[in-house]
């Protein structure tokens, strides 16, 4: 009779120690942050980017100031470059409208500061520049 219980007894001590081994202590669950990503993307088409413009912009942006408030990856005193192409679609008319951006400075758009105005880029230089920043999307 006794014996035959034993390994039971065995059995339950052992269910009884893993129950205390997992469900007492829950790991590191409380202090973890989910991330979330705030980059808001706007709905639009991509464009295929023709081949050499994204260079051609990542030339042009070294002999510019852009990299005094920029930075590719990681906020500066403006948005990180990446950010930037995550949040806008790559088309003409994205491409457009953040190149007229540049030449002309502002604010607003990602409650940062100010972008100081360039107006010494001319139009088609922003816009390689541009297609630049958004080739960075991935
Ligand atoms: C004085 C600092 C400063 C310099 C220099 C600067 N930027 Fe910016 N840039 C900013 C800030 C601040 C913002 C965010 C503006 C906003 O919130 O609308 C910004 C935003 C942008 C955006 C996104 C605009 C939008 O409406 O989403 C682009 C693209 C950009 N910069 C490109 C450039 C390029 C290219 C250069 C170099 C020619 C440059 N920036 C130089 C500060 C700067």
């Amino acid at each position: 009779m006794f014996r035959k219980k034993k390994p039971l007894l065995i059995v339950y001590l052992l269910f009884a120690t893993l129950y205390l081994l997992c469900c007492n202590s829950k790991p590191e669950e409380k202090n973890t942050r989910k991330t979330i990503d705030y980059i808001k993307q706007i709905p639009g088409i991509n464009d295929t980017i023709p081949a050499g413009v994204p260079e051609k912009g990542e030339v042009l942006i070294a002999y510019s100031d852009c990299y005094t408030c920029h930075k590719k990856d990681e906020k500066s005193v403006g948005p990180a470059f990446k950010d930037i192409a995550k949040r806008y679609p790559v088309n003409k008319t994205y491409i457009k409208k953040l190149a007229q951006k540049v030449i002309s400075g502002g604010s607003r758009s990602w409650g940062y500061p100010v972008m100081v105005p360039h107006p010494q880029l001319s139009f088609e230089d922003a816009k390689l520049i541009v297609t630049y920043i958004l080739s960075l999307k991935k």
